[in-house]
């Protein structure tokens, strides 16, 4: 079937109490095993691009692929742009094919915030488009938009209340503890449930929770077993996705663990056979790696089922 607007799976989300990975993809190896494992899994699917990705691989490219695999596929895709920095960003994927569109003024001033969400929210609604906003700061760095660690500050409830009737905005990323990237915690991990539950009963609307990849010891032990470097990472437990979405989350972003599973198989297969050179026969196990990864995530998050 052709791309859904996102708002069309969140309505199923909101009112059951389950969350939809959002998987990060750059390229077609990850635009296929992400698409397999939403039939495999028969689970909606939401296939996101950052502002990087776009320049990567180019908007007309990821706009084809995904279209052209999602095209005799009976489960509902949304195709979301990812930490959208401008209005012209979110313009072009508006106008682009895309189904989706965040934009992020997290780290404006919070009238600023409010009159850039509102002027995207107004141009995606004339298409049906669905608008994320993001209200607090993360940690770790979002595409082009840096933010310091000891900046990061949670999102008030009292102020997404106001923030969401006046932007606009269809969904809301709110920093409750989590960060971008492989190193989430130091200690033990921690996210602000009851701050979830506070804001989803002020807003209602579908709650996104970003940098929640899990980076399990699985992944990062064969990524370091094979070469790599990753002491001390540490992501979001399977515990907390669930309690994180029983409190109001619909919209659970991953990249890191994606990219953690790709570059781990990749990895495995140039350590242990130096002689292959067909680029297939290395980036293949990364693809069906990926796949995997995303098969447990919408088990976990509820979504497997509801395709
Ligand atoms: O939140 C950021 C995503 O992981 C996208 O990362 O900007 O490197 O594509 P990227
Ligand atoms: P991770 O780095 O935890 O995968 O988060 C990705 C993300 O939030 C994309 O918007
Ligand atoms: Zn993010």
């Amino acid at each position: 079937m052709p791309l859904v607007p996102l708002h069309e799976i969140y309505a199923d989300a909101n009112k059951d109490y389950f969350a939809i990975g959002q998987f990060n993809v750059n390229n077609l190896e990850f635009i296929q095993a992400a698409l397999e494992a939403a039939v495999e899994m028969n689970s909606p699917l939401i296939l996101a691009a950052s502002t990087g990705a776009i320049k990567y691989a180019g908007l007309n490219y990821l706009v084809a692929m995904v279209k052209a695999g999602s095209a005799k596929m009976s489960q509902r895709v949304a195709l979301h742009l990812d930490h959208g920095a401008t209005y012209e960003d979110a313009k072009m994927c508006i106008e682009g094919g895309f189904t989706s569109v965040m934009i992020d003024g997290s780290h404006l001033p919070y009238e600023e915030n409010i009159a850039l969400t509102k002027k995207v929210a107004d141009l995606a609604h004339q298409h049906n488009i669905t608008v994320e906003a993001e209200l607090g700061r993360l940690g770790g760095i979002e595409d082009d938009v840096k933010v310091d660690a000891k900046d990061a500050n949670l999102t008030d409830p009292d102020q997404a209340k106001d923030f969401v009737k006046r932007s606009g905005c269809d969904a809301l990323a709110v920093a409750v503890g989590t960060s971008h990237g492989a190193y989430k915690f130091k200690g033990e991990a921690k996210l602000d449930f009851d701050r979830i539950e506070a804001i989803k009963k002020l807003v209602g609307i579908p709650l996104v929770l970003h940098g929640a990849s899990g980076v399990p010891t699985e992944l990062t032990e064969k990524l370091t077993r094979f070469g790599g470097k990753i002491p001390g990472a540490k992501g979001v437990p399977d515990e907390a996705y669930r309690r994180a979405i029983k409190n109001g989350i619909n919209k659970v972003n991953i990249d890191t663990d994606l990219r953690l599973a790709f570059v781990a198989a990749v990895r495995e297969v140039l350590a242990t056979k130096p002689e292959e050179f067909d680029p297939r026969k290395i980036l293949g196990p990364g693809r069906a790696s990926v796949k995997e990864v995303i098969k447990q995530k919408m088990q976990i998050l509820g979504s497997a089922g509801r395709g």
